[in-house]
């Protein structure tokens, strides 16, 4: 190895005792391979398999826990039993080769694109009309709906730990649901879940993340990880959605109702592990991954994600933050991380052959209509993202 890399194959330890071997994780991507219905898929499981020793920890695609909740056409629910035998098999593959496999647990509220497509409606915070991608109407969450979902994530949670998965994370991230309650543009309510104040803003997070750790005291083996993934900043021009410092406050709420193992810090767009803070302020124009990590130092690990796919990249981000997710890059060269553990980072591969998707194990069908998620970041070269895109044609309706 290459001594200037050494760092990112320190063994790292979770609050709850696990000990990961190095500093890289497999983060969250959909490959939309799954059933129209949420059913883990041989393409999902062989995919997976061929992943395994991609990273010492490794997370699902989002598994949507709520059917109003689908953000992805071919993404895998988490939201009924019939679920847990094909999630049983994707924890297996991802276990496979001594790895710790994390169900991402997630509900995509208005955001729910599948959903407006079945539907013709999502739910949100607050009823908005909006006009893309089709004129559609945004329906206010009930408070006993909204019960009704912190309690679908417990039993997601449940379900997981049926499935033998080591943790789940629950994901946060912009334009996910409980981001638009915390989030001051797409909350107008004013009950308990309402804008008023930085509580009742924060409060479905904080019920969700309580009712999961009561599930997994009561129900998970030990050592069962528990993760947050989220953006730590809003802002639309000079308007604020939320502050990095609010966001905090957030996370500190949390470790109160929960014993969280992670943060995972996630936003869209060019190396987002590189981005300042923009509200202004005394920390405008800092980076947002170290404001975070020094606040949390020693207390919780702080995962950097977004357009690290380089050893240089990595070396960069884990100077701010505890270690790294790397998405993209791993779909396309599955020993990303292993050649730079033998030295061999000369011969990471980001390009990609049609002939090379048998060996990857990448669905002849995959990434349907979600290859613009990968524009936003650019981690892979526009050849690949062209390839990607062309494997839509291969789509036969799956049931
Ligand atoms: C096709 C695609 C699917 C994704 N699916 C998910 C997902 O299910 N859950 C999630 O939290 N992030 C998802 N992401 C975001 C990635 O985890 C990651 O933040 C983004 O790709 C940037 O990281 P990278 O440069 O390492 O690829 C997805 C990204 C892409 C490109």
């Amino acid at each position: 190895m290459d001594e200037r890399f050494k760092s990112l194959f320190r063994p790292l330890v979770l609050p709850n005792g696990t000990v990961l071997k190095h500093r890289f994780v497999l983060s969250p991507m959909v490959t939309n391979s799954s059933t129209a219905h949420g059913l883990v898929t041989e393409d999902d499981i062989q995919y997976a398999a061929r992943r395994a020793a991609s990273a010492h920890l490794q997370i699902t695609g989002a598994a949507y826990v709520d059917e109003y909740g689908q953000l992805f056409e071919y993404g895998f629910s988490s939201a009924k039993d019939e679920d847990i035998p094909g999630l049983k098999k994707l924890a297996q593959a991802m276990k496979s080769k001594g790895g710790k496999a994390i169900l991402q647990l997630t509900h995509a509220g208005r955001f729910s694109t599948h959903t407006l497509k079945k539907y013709g409606f999502v739910y949100g915070p607050s009823p908005m009309r909006l006009n893309a991608p089709q004129p559609h109407e945004v329906k206010a969450l009930s408070v006993e709906q909204i019960e009704a979902i912190v309690e679908r994530y417990a039993q997601a949670t449940r379900r997981a730990i049926a499935a033998g998965f080591d943790g789940v994370e629950i994901s946060s991230a912009q334009r996910l649901l409980i981001q638009t309650f915390f989030s001051t543009f797409s909350n107008q309510r004013t009950d308990e879940y309402g804008v008023q104040s930085l509580v009742t803003r924060s409060k479905i997070g904080l019920d969700v993340l309580r009712a999961v750790q009561s599930v997994i005291t009561e129900e998970a083996p030990e050592n069962f990880i528990l993760g947050f993934r989220g953006t730590p900043e809003e802002t639309r021009g000079d308007s604020i959605g939320y502050t990095v410092d609010e966001f905090i406050q957030f996370v500190e709420w949390a470790l109160e109702v929960a014993h969280l193992d992670y943060l995972a810090i996630a936003s869209w767009g060019h190396d987002a592990f590189r981005n300042k803070i923009r509200a202004k302020g005394p920390v405008q124009g800092a980076l947002v991954n170290q404001v975070v990590w020094e606040h949390f130092k020693g207390r919780l690990p702080v995962m950097a994600t977004g357009g690290i796919n380089t050893p240089e990249k990595a070396m960069e981000a884990l100077a701010h933050t505890d270690f790294i997710g790397a998405s993209t890059p791993l779909v396309v060269d599955p020993e990303f991380v292993v050649k730079m553990m033998n030295g061999e980072e000369d011969m990471i591969q980001l390009k990609i052959r049609l002939e090379d998707l048998e060996q990857l194990a990448i669905p002849s069908a995959s990434f349907k209509d979600i290859v613009p998620l990968m524009d936003y970041g650019e981690s892979l070269p526009q050849e690949a993202r062209t390839l990607f895109r062309s494997l839509e044609s291969n789509y036969k309706e799956r049931s």
